[in-house]
This record gives C-alpha cells, structure tokens and sequence, in this order.
C-alpha cells in the first residue's frame, strides 16, 4: 500500500542531536529558527485579569481569569480577514500541579480516616483546569502578540456550566442531586488533546476524569462499570486531589440507592467531547455525547470532499481502544442547523486489528453483536456511557494506550500513535499481537491506516506499522527496546498532527529520568515524512517536560508549541522561579514555512 506523503514542500531543516544535558532548562530548535515564550499558565486571558504572581498567591478568582496549568492540546483559529495574521489560540489546560500555591499542597488529615482540603485551594485548582481562549495577532515588525484585553479572552474551568447534548440529555444515568433533569453539567477536567470542526468549534476531550472521584461503597463500586469499567477509586479519597472534601459532587459514593439523591452519576457526565465556540465568548459549551464516553484523549475530525465525515478517538489506558464515529448526515458549509447535528446523530464504532493487516469498525449500537438487554445494554444510552464495556463485548483489540490521532490532510490516511505499555505481553487480557507486537513496550508505536475504498465511512481498513519507537539495534539491546525508526529515535509518541502540507509532527511523553530513555534525551519534537518513513527532530524541551499539543496559521509560518510540566525554572530559567507550563512560538528566520 502506498501513504501520502509530503505535498508541494519538503522536510528541509537541519536536524538536533538528542539534548542530553541533564540540567536542560530550555527549548532548542534547529539553525535558521526561533523560539520563544509566548502564553504561560497565570497570563492574563479574561479582560481586567492580573498579571501572574511569580510567588503564587494568586487567589482563586485571579486564576479564573488566568491561563490554567499543564498547557496540552490546542489549535489556531483564523479570522477570515486576515488568516495568517489574526486568529483566536485555543489551550487545553490538563491538569495541576502542586506549584499551582504560594504554600503548597496542603491536604490535612481528617478524622475516621481519609483528608480535608481547604477551600480556597481547591477552587484555584478547579479555576487552572479547562481551556483558555485568547487573541493573537501579527504586529506591523512580524511580531506575533497575544492581544491584551480582548473580547474574546475566555476562561473555561472544571466549574463553567455546560449543556448536555444528544442521546445522553436527560437519561437517568446523568442525573444528580444537583442536576435532577440531566441536562446542565458543570465544567470539563483533564482537557488533553482536542479536535477542530470544519465549521470553525474547538472539541476539548475529557482524559483522567476518574482521577477526580471515590465511590467507597467497594459492594456497589464491583458492580458498577461506569464506575469500575473506568478505574473510579474506592479509597479514602479520590486518587489525587481530594476535591470532594470541598466539592461534594466528587463524591460518588451512593446514598440510600436513590440516584438523584447523591452523585453516584456525576462520574458518567465526563469522559465525553466538549464543544466550545471560540468565536462567540457568551456561547455555552456542550458535551456531545453520541461519541461515547471514554477515558478520552481526542477527538479529530477528518471531512471528505461530499462532506463525509469521521471523528477519531483513542481512549488512552493500557489495553484499551480506537474509535471511530461517523455522523448520519454530511457537512455542508453555512449550513449550521445541519452541521449543528452531526455530533448528536450518528454511529460509534470501535477497532478490530486483524493479524493479516485487514481491520474492521464493528458498531456500538444496542442489539449489535452482544450488545443485547440480557447483556445490560437495554438502550443506547447503556451503550455510551458504558462505551468501554460495549466494545468488550464487540471483540475490539486492546491496544498500547491510544494517544493522538492524526488524519493526512489529503490522502486521509490516519495515523495513532500507541504511546507505551508495560504490561503487553504479561496481563491475559492484553496478550502480544500484530498491532501490538512487542512485550513490556516501553517505547510505544505508530500505526496507520486506509479506510476502504478511502471512505471516512467504511466499515473495514488496511493497516500497518508505520514505525516501532526506541532505540537502534545492537547486539546488546533487548528486543522490547529496540525500534525501526528511520532517523532520529525516541520513545513515548503522544501528541501527533499533520501540518496543511503533510509533515506528520510527532511530541513526545515519557520520563527523561528513567535509565531506559537515557539515550533519548529531553522529551522532543519530530517531524517525519510519512511516504519515506525518515524522522527528524525538530524541537527539544527541558528536562522534566513532555511536548504536548501543536499548531500552525494556515499558512505554515507560525508554529505554536506547548512545553507541559517543565522541571526545572523554565520558562524563567533562572534556577529559582516556580516552572510554569508555556506555549512556546515558532518561526523561521526567512519568514519560510516550519518544517520546510
Ligand atoms: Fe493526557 Fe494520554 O495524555
Ligand atoms: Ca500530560
Ligand atoms: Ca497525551
Ligand atoms: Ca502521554
């Protein structure tokens, strides 16, 4: 089979050495580039914001109108006066770090058991979840510039409310005490990587949420899928931060069997795709829910020439799935009362990959396959919020932790990378096979495929590997290490997207501390053609970092880069400030286009 590979452009760029310095506190990109800060967590995002408190004690309303923490997916959208040199940047904001207070973490022991949080911390930590939308523009000298104080400046928290829409709105499974219809969810958490409409709407993906939630009742917890199914703890507290000391809703343990009197379904309103409209600060974002719920890391959007389109998906945990949907009907531009469906009305379908590179979309819909009321799937709504265990039933193959999904801008072949897996090969359920072939994978792979026929709404496709991540063969290395890159190595592929030409950049995520990743390096930036398979590395972070999230002005010019979790001082890099996550700017000195 034949991939498509870069058009009307070239990978011209001299590539960087793995930076193995291990006090690394910057970001290096290739001769005849430059890099710099552009958008950290605490700038100012919301009209009248302060600007960031290099000691933190910024107070929870300041950071609900700051940039959140941990800077993950994003993308650029333009104005259509002035495409490549106005547009709105739209940012997710994953998750917190304890940097995020002047004092600390603080987490105090409460009596029988489990821990307290005050307040005021938790507020700021829901305040830098989310998204932030800002404005940025090209000045007159070439310089890009966040636009201060503009309209569209947007916070949007682990708090904002937001519209439950399609098959999910108003089921039982949704609704809460503080939510008796099942219609009005407040806020989206754990916003990793993203996806873009063709009718210009950002689509923020919910990942960890289950991080956020403790059910103690361990005897309904077992039954639960949507609780257990997602890795929902059972212990004192929720995995991490304890919001539900504050928060009650983060509490999902149920009270006196009676659904709507607790909030033992707060946990089935995330795990969904959030829909926010950058160009329209008032509008309220919604939770599309026809895609299914999932441990979900994005959400990308390819659209064929008749207005076809698909919506891909990975649910990254080790083991689990790709996914795919397609909308009933067809994209048409201007048509929004149509286009405003297509996220509401269509089909769900999960991945089979066989061994002789044949795959196939098996469908998430009541009455299919197994899919029956015997098997606990009365409706369709069973099935979406229980998307996990239907596609258990389905036969889908489990996979090295689906990460990002790429689509070739024209060939439409898609490409995921399956980010690492250490316990591939050694767990029953995840036993070795074709897509997955390499035991205690701690590198990770990308795969590619083409939909039959190369239509977005097929049924079946023809897969392959398009490279194995780690390190050369030698006669030392064992085989589980060893990878098939053409060019420049590393490990841990996560962020993944296609520039407009066809450049497939590849972000990576692994810890630059274990003595397994010692030759890679600081987490990187790569740039690989997808018809020759050669790798070149691009871009490298500081130490502690992953590169998590990228994009460009349509016209290639401008590239932004976000640097998630930084170790050191970065991006002050004085060795004394607090690190703050930043979206970092590309350009080239010729004014060219990146990559080329
Ligand atoms: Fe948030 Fe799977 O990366
Ligand atoms: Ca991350
Ligand atoms: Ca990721
Ligand atoms: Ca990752």
């Amino acid at each position: 089979m034949l991939f498509a590979g870069v058009k009307d452009g070239s990978i011209g760029f001299k590539p960087l050495p793995p930076m193995l310095d291990p006090n690394f506190d910057s970001v290096q990109v290739p001769e005849g580039y430059r890099v710099e800060r552009f958008f950290s967590w605490g700038d100012p995002v919301v009209k009248g914001a302060p600007e960031w408190a290099p000691d933190a004690s910024d107070n929870w309303e300041a950071q609900n109108t700051q940039a959140g923490q941990n800077h993950d997916g994003m993308a650029y959208f333009p104005f259509p006066d002035a495409p490549n040199a106005h547009g709105l940047l739209v940012v997710n904001h994953e998750y917190i770090n304890p940097t995020l207070h002047s004092d600390g973490f603080t987490a105090m022991r409460a009596e029988g058991g489990g821990i307290t949080r005050p307040e005021a911390q938790v507020r700021k930590e829901q305040a830098a979840h989310g998204v932030s939308v800002i404005e940025v523009r090209r000045d007159k000298a070439g310089h890009w510039r966040q636009v201060k104080d503009s309209p569209y400046g947007r916070r949007i928290t682990a708090s904002t409310p937001m519209a439950i829409s399609g098959p999910m709105r108003g089921a039982d499974s949704m609704k809460t005490a503080s939510d008796p219809g099942g219609e009005t969810i407040l806020g989206t958490i754990n916003n990793c990587s993203m996806g873009v409409t063709p009718w210009g709407t950002y689509l923020t993906c919910e990942e960890n949420w289950s991080n956020y939630f403790v059910n103690r009742d361990r005897v309904d917890h077992e039954s639960r899928a949507s609780h257990k199914r997602y890795g929902v703890g059972t212990g004192n507290n929720s995995e991490i931060y304890a919001w539900e000391a504050v928060d009650t809703r983060f509490d999902a343990t149920p009270v006196n069997d009676q659904p709507q009197q607790g909030h033992v379904n707060e946990p089935n309103r995330f795990g969904w795709v959030v829909e926010i409209d950058p160009f329209d600060p008032q509008s309220q974002p919604r939770k599309c829910t026809a895609m299914g719920r999932l441990i979900r890391e994005c959400a990308t959007v390819a659209v064929d020439d008749d207005g076809t389109m698909a919506v891909y998906s990975g649910d990254d945990t080790r083991g689990e799935y790709v996914y795919k949907y397609v909308p009933a009907g067809r994209y048409r531009d201007g048509d929004k009362a149509g286009n405003d469906k297509l996220l509401d009305e269509g089909t769900l379908y999960v991945a089979v990959f066989r061994e002789d590179g044949s795959g196939d979309w098996r469908a998430l819909q009541q009455g299919n396959g197994g899919l029956t009321a015997q098997n606990g799937f009365v409706t369709q709504q069973d099935v979406l919020v229980n998307a996990r265990a239907a596609a258990d039933v389905l036969g889908a193959t489990p996979m090295d932790r689906p990460e990002w999904v790429a689509v070739h801008p024209h060939s439409k072949d898609v490409y995921v990378t399956l980010t690492n897996n250490k316990h591939r090969g050694s767990k029953p359920d995840q036993p070795v096979n074709a897509a997955n072939p390499r035991p205690n994978n701690l590198h990770g792979q990308i795969l590619r495929w083409r939909e039959n026929g190369g239509r977005l709404d097929a049924t079946g496709f023809t897969w392959e590997i398009f490279l194995l991540a780690g390190d050369r063969p030698s006669a030392d290395s064992p085989d589980n290490l060893t990878g098939t890159i053409d060019g420049d190595i590393f490990s841990s592929p996560d962020g993944l997207w296609f520039d407009p030409q066809g450049r497939l950049w590849i972000q990576t995520d692994y810890s630059d501390a274990d003595p397994e990743n010692a030759q890679m390096g600081t987490n990187q930036m790569l740039c690989a053609d997808p018809a020759t398979r050669e790798v070149k590395r691009f871009l490298v972070g500081p130490r502690g970092c992953e590169v998590s999230g990228v994009t460009t002005t349509p016209d290639g010019r401008a590239m932004w880069v976000n640097i998630q979790h930084p170790g050191g001082s970065f991006p002050a890099s004085d060795g004394k400030t607090r690190p703050r996550s930043s979206t970092m700017l590309v350009t080239k000195d010729d004014g060219g286009v990146i990559g080329s």
